[in-house]
């Protein structure tokens, strides 16, 4: 390790000691998310189970809430629930990644942990310049740098980051988030023999390509891997305008559906649908474990969207990750279900009750004060709406005759109610992990996903459930968790 990286390394430890006892004094402080010890944390990097231990990295500013030269933050855990704060990967100390460590993903291979991410510069200028680095641990706790192994390719910007790799037959793979020299937004194949020596293969999807039309000035945080019979690409495009209840975040974060041709280097997809339908989701990853399953974390934020108005910075810490999820492919659709070892949370069963009739009139359930707590929901067919009131912070709402679900939420800029919606041929089942200031609502076994922050405020923990509507909900419980 340089003396520049162990000096920059004291320097955010001292930061997390100073400002412990503020942080961790914050209300709104979660009680079962990942969350940055001090300062600013964003997209989640190098998700990986590594013998045995599951990995997990995130973007991370240390010295202030806002975005700037970022760190590596470690994580890790045996089972998805109880997570470990590892000491910092890295930290940008080096010429070529002196303006941030940023984004990338994990490998494991000859039994070495293997780090791609991007080294970020920038001149006093503004003039940006990106290198696609490799960091190798033997320990799965130390990360030996061993520099540039990707340098800018021809026809791209200097926004040309977030690797992500991974394995097929005998030869490693990795996507780019790229912008083109036409400045529209790309993902860039590349390919290697030996992870050290990379071949640009192309740009396999973006604005312009594969049928797509305007699609966004940039792409980031790439992802691509097999589910069944499909491959899937995740990426983050930047630049979509708002359509009927799409895209009304400020950036977004979606997949396609198709089928890469490793060969010629070409990838057929679908549309463009939007992972998460909620307030705040971006930037996520994913990563196969030794179950088989393929897991997606997210971050629960958004680039741009009100990061300064955040309520928790009067505590010097900002953002979260979401909940592991698992992706499935069953009949043509992409599911999204909590990870099952999630159910290790649950404390005390606090409502379990059969055969419910919904009415206009507000029923409580009854639990007060919770402010972490799961709630899952099966309806009869004959639910024509469903009203759900979390304290006075968040509701949702499903309407039968259109077919309409929402989540609706008090502003933290504006103390205006806002909402997001989707359709929902029908509501079968919803599910939602409530935690002192976030919300993620999973619909019909993890056909749409609503992720949001949420901050009830002081005297109205979001707890005081009330239900109305119309129809049998045929179970309730609630855990607190
Ligand atoms: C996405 C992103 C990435 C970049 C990182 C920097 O949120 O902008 O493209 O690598 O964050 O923190």
């Amino acid at each position: 390790m340089t003396e520049r990286e162990q000096e920059l390394i004291r320097l955010a430890e001292e930061e997390v000691e100073k400002n412990k006892e503020l942080v961790e004094r914050d209300p709104y402080r979660l009680r079962y998310h990942l969350m940055p010890p001090v300062g600013l944390l964003n997209d989640p990097n190098g998700f990986i189970q590594w013998n045995g231990t599951y990995h997990l990295f995130y973007q991370w500013m240390p010295f202030k809430t806002g975005h700037g030269a970022k760190f590596w933050g470690h994580y890790s855990s045996k089972d998805l629930v109880n997570w470990k704060h590892e000491p910092i990967a890295l930290a940008p100390s080096e010429w070529f990644e002196k303006n941030g460590c940023y984004s990338g993903s994990a490998v494991e291979h000859d039994g070495k942990m293997i780090l791609f991410y991007t080294g970020n510069v920038k001149d006093e200028d503004g003039n940006r310049e990106t290198y696609q680095c490799m960091a190798v641990s033997e320990d799965g706790v130390t990360f030996d740098k061993k520099g540039p192994v990707v340098e800018l390719p021809e026809g791209y910007t200097a926004h040309f980051r977030d690797p992500k790799v991974w394995k097929k037959d005998s030869h490693w793979y990795m996507v780019v988030g790229a912008q083109s020299e036409d400045l529209t937004g790309k993902v860039a194949l590349l390919k290697s023999a030996d992870l050290k020596d990379w071949k640009h293969l192309g740009a396999i999807a973006g604005s312009g390509l594969n049928g797509l039309g305007d699609f966004g000035y940039m792409w980031e945080c790439p992802d691509l891997f097999e589910l069944d019979e499909v491959d899937i690409l995740v990426a983050s495009p930047q630049g979509l305008k708002p359509e009927g209840m799409k895209y009304h975040n400020v950036y977004q974060a979606g997949y396609f559906v198709g089928k890469l041709d490793y060969e010629q280097a070409k990838f057929e997809h679908g549309e463009f649908v939007e992972l998460d339908r909620g307030f705040e989701f971006y930037a996520p990853q994913t990563t196969l474990d030794d179950k088989g399953r393929r897991l997606m974390v997210g971050w629960m934020g958004v680039p741009e969207q009100d990061e300064d108005k955040h309520p928790t910075i009067a505590h010097k810490w900002i953002h979260a990750l979401t909940l592991p999820r698992v992706l499935k492919w069953v009949n043509g659709k992409l599911l999204q279900v909590p990870a099952e070892e999630l159910a290790q949370l649950r404390q005390v069963s606090m409502v379990e009750l059969s055969d419910m009739q919904l009415s206009e009139d507000n029923a409580g359930l009854a639990m007060e004060e919770e402010r972490a707590f799961e709630m899952s929901f099966s309806f009869g067919r004959d639910v024509t709406s469903f009203e759900l009131a979390l304290g006075d912070a968040a509701q949702l709402t499903y309407d039968d005759s259109s077919s309409v679900f929402s989540l609706h939420r008090k502003s933290f800029v504006t103390g205006e109610w806002e909402t997001r919606s989707c359709k929902l041929e029908a509501l079968t089942e919803l599910r939602a992990f409530v935690d002192t200031s976030s919300i993620e609502v999973f619909l019909n076994g993890g056909e749409e996903v609503f992720t949001a922050r949420v901050f009830p405020g002081c005297d109205s923990a979001a707890g005081k459930v009330l239900l109305s509507g119309s129809g049998t909900v045929e179970k309730v419980s609630v855990w607190e968790l």
